[in-house]
């Protein structure tokens, strides 16, 4: 017999909310700061995409690989600089535009994978000191000194397409020895980085760029920690990304994580981490790359890094000329004027200890000075209903407000066991992303591990939500344009549990969304609440198709009322759903609907 019970039991726990632990003393300015600028400009710049008439030879579109992907060689490669005009080019302007837009930092690639450094090199000729009386790490030094903000260089050792031992993917074919790669360390990389970490004061961060493990790569560990004791012994509070080869789980000294390009945080972490951004898609200037990023989606990528004790590194790739694309400058700008009004949730701030899918109508971030704890509440989606759901902090705040009103006018809320509910006003403050602060005296004491109240005013239980393991069930992500939503393959009798907390007692509608493709009215599924039991045939749910005149037939989900549920009073419950299929017969589980 295929069965679903479901029952409801009480419960009651707590735990202290926290800050990020991981951080060392040396990057806490870097948490603290959460939104940088990263500028990608060199000679590639002068090619805006395109060589000889023809098209970066890569989909990625990443404009500075143009000297490796359409085969340019060195002195061809050099005539870019021609495009220069250096009467325009002013670094100090990216860095009034960074900070205009609410960043903190900037790193500049002091050199690329190319191998030219934008600086008066003493090592070698390929290098701005050879073609210009200009040094733009100088200048952007000087720059940032003027306006307070911290200098990051990128610098690429791993790969080098200009030194003859230097690493160039093509060698991949044609080989170098260990000892000739390692001249090129010895010659370029060490005395490289110590030009750029004695000559030019402050150096905040090395950014480095090796997004595969060392030991994937001709790079060994003794020269990666040879670069990283340079670095310690000339500038001891340089942070160093991990990118320079060694994991941050593998070497605890390396300061903070580097994700994947353009990949945004998924889990909080204890550690400092950053992703690195574009706005667009490519990181050096391409002419026809035109995917730009809307602000709203820029501003959200933020929150969620933030949310999740992340930074985000947003980038520029100014022309030859120096001047930043307006499309990128236009929403840097506009994300600073957004931070000037609510970068108080931003800086300084980092991640609460409630899940970060809790809730619907966006992100939280969380802050805790002088023992007073702050929770911003970042709402992506104006509810029309005019309030605001949050479920599982068990404190209750001792006053709300909208971080955009100077005057910290209260909000009306109510608050009973893991719940607040809070009146807003009916327009959004704020055209991008409002901000509701939450003050509460100490830490709030949270219920973890809680399905969230969603705005529109019931629980959905989902298999991500579940708190209980769920035997041999499988749970299946979504498929092409998510036709077929993401659901759990239930084969053999399996069990999900789920907690909420209920602060409207009364009886409630419990609906239920599966697909059952076998026959008619076999079996049934029952639900129970205490000694009350819903049950439920199995409908076959049957077939459905998922774009016209392509033969694209999918098994359907469909939702079932099965009936409804009396919550004596206000509290926390258990939700139980046990499957049991009869033998070769599957259900696929979506999800339970609670209002
Ligand atoms: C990749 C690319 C590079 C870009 C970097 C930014 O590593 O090779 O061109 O500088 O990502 O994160």
């Amino acid at each position: 017999m295929k069965y679903l019970s479901f029952t409801l039991l009480l419960f009651m726990i707590s735990t202290l909310a926290g800050a990020q632990k991981l951080t060392n003393e040396r990057a806490q300015w870097f948490t603290d700061a959460r939104f940088g600028m990263f500028i990608h400009w060199g000679v590639y710049s002068g090619a805006e995409g395109y060589w000889k008439g023809e098209k970066l030879r890569h989909g990625n579109n990443y404009a500075e690989w143009i000297m490796y992907r359409n085969r340019i060689d060195k002195e061809e490669y050099l005539t870019l600089l021609e495009k220069f005009d250096w009467d325009e080019i002013d670094p100090e302007q990216w860095v009034i535009l960074a900070k205009k837009s609410g960043m903190k930092y900037v790193t500049i690639t002091a050199k690329h994978h190319d191998g030219f450094g934008l600086w008066h090199s003493e090592t070698g000729d390929f290098h701005l000191g050879n073609y210009t009386d200009r040094d733009i790490i100088k200048e952007l030094s000087e720059a940032c000194h003027k306006h307070g903000l911290k200098l990051g260089l990128y610098y690429s050792h791993w790969v080098d397409w200009e030194h003859e031992f230097g690493w160039d993917h093509s060698k991949e074919l044609s080989s170098i020895s260990a000892d000739e790669y390692d001249k090129y360390w010895q010659e370029k990389v060490i005395p490289q980085v110590r030009e750029l970490l004695t000559n030019y004061g402050e150096i905040s961060m090395l950014w480095f760029d090796m997004w595969i493990h060392h030991s994937e790569s001709i790079v060994t560990k003794e020269q990666l920690l040879q670069l990283k004791s340079l670095i310690r012994d000339l500038q001891p509070d340089c942070l160093v990304n991990s990118r320079l080869g060694l994991s941050i789980e593998e070497d605890p000294d390396i300061d903070f994580k580097t994700l994947g390009d353009n990949q945004l945080g998924s889990r909080k972490e204890e550690f400092p981490w950053q992703s690195p951004a574009t706005v667009a898609h490519s990181w050096g200037f391409h002419r026809s790359d035109t995917e730009w990023k809307s602000t709203s989606t820029l501003i959200k990528s933020l929150i969620n890094n933030v949310s999740l004790n992340g930074n985000l590194m947003l980038n520029i790739g100014p022309r030859a000329n120096g001047e930043v694309p307006f499309e990128i400058s236009q929403r840097m700008l506009e994300m600073g004027k957004w931070l000037e009004v609510n970068g108080e949730s931003i800086y300084g701030a980092g991640a609460f200890d409630l899940d970060k899918d809790l809730h619907d109508w966006g992100r939280i971030t969380f802050k805790n000075e002088n023992n007073i704890s702050k929770l911003y509440l970042h709402v992506y989606t104006w509810p029309l209903g005019k309030k605001i759901p949050l479920t599982g902090v068990t404190s209750t705040p001792s006053r709300i407000y909208l971080l955009a009103d100077k005057q910290k006018s209260p909000l009306e809320f109510s608050h009973v066991g893991a719940f607040t509910e809070i009146q807003i006003p009916a327009l959004a403050p704020d055209p991008y992303v409002s901000v509701i602060v939450l003050e509460y005296p100490g830490y709030p004491e949270i219920t973890d591990n809680l399905v969230g109240k969603s705005i529109t005013g019931g629980f959905s239980l989902t298999p991500l939500n579940a708190v209980s393991e769920m035997g041999e069930a499988i749970i299946v992500s979504e498929s092409i344009f998510a036709t077929v939503p993401l659901h759990v393959l239930i084969e053999d009798p399996a069990n999900l549990q789920w907690k909420i907390y209920v602060d409207m007692p009364g009886t409630k509608n419990i609906d239920l969304s599966y697909s059952y493709q076998g026959e008619v009215n076999k079996g049934n599924l029952s639900i129970a609440k205490g000694n009350q039991r819903l049950t439920h045939n199995i409908q076959p749910t049957g077939k459905t198709i998922g774009e016209p005149n392509q033969n694209w037939v999918i098994d359907n989900f469909k939702s079932h009322r099965i009936g409804q549920v009396y919550f004596p009073e206000a509290g926390y419950y258990d939700i139980e759903l046990v499957v049991s299929p009869g033998p070769q017969e599957e259900i696929k589980f979506q999800w339970i609907w609670i209002r």
